[in-house]
């Protein structure tokens, strides 16, 4: 699927959607972890000091990097979640979207999370609800996941649902 992913989702509304939940200020440093082509680190850079997005694939930050041309606060790294090469408390929102069930190791991507990011800060999951989990994750998913940020040593973890065009989305997010 995930080849087709940056030709089928330009600019997905989930993008938007965790935009909007992380009421970003000009003082934000954010951090898209698995950004794929880079959509939600693109509507985040107006509102931000700066905008970084992670992903380990080198086709998916190739279309980032030209897609994110111009943009002066933009840069784009590649990594995956479990071994991010930033230093500690150096971001004040971390996100990822539709990536954290494609993590290999996602207790290790959600304690690196929980690493760069500065006290007080917010660390947001997106996953698209999809009993079948094929594309995302179910209830019992989503639980695991608020699980493994209690664990990691996020505060205040909730989740909400958003209807985003025809699909259900789970927002889960905790505080550094
Ligand atoms: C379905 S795409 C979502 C891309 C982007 N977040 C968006 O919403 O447009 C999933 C992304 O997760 C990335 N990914 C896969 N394994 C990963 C890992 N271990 N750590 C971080 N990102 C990973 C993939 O390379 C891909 O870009």
């Amino acid at each position: 699927m995930c080849w087709l992913y940056p030709i089928l989702h330009r600019n997905p509304a989930s993008n938007l959607l965790v935009v909007e939940v992380a009421a970003l200020t000009s003082a934000d440093r954010v951090l898209d972890i698995g950004c794929g082509p880079g959509a939600a680190v693109r509507a985040a850079a107006p509102l931000v000091e700066e905008a970084v997005g992670a992903d380990p694939s080198g086709r998916m930050l190739h279309l980032a990097r030209r897609r994110s041309r111009g943009l002066p606060n933009v840069r784009y790294v590649q990594t995956p979640a479990h071994h991010l090469p930033f230093e500690d408390d150096l971001f004040t929102a971390v996100w990822t979207i539709h990536s954290m069930h494609h993590w290999g190791d996602e207790e290790g991507g959600i304690s690196e999370a929980r690493r760069v990011l500065a006290s007080g800060g917010r660390f947001l999951v997106v996953e698209q609800i999809d009993p079948g989990k094929s594309w995302g994750v179910d209830e019992a998913g989503i639980h695991r996941i608020t699980s493994m940020m209690r664990t990691a040593g996020f505060a205040d973890v909730e989740w909400t649902k958003h209807r985003v065009g025809r699909a259900d989305e789970a927002v889960i997010v905790g505080r550094g």
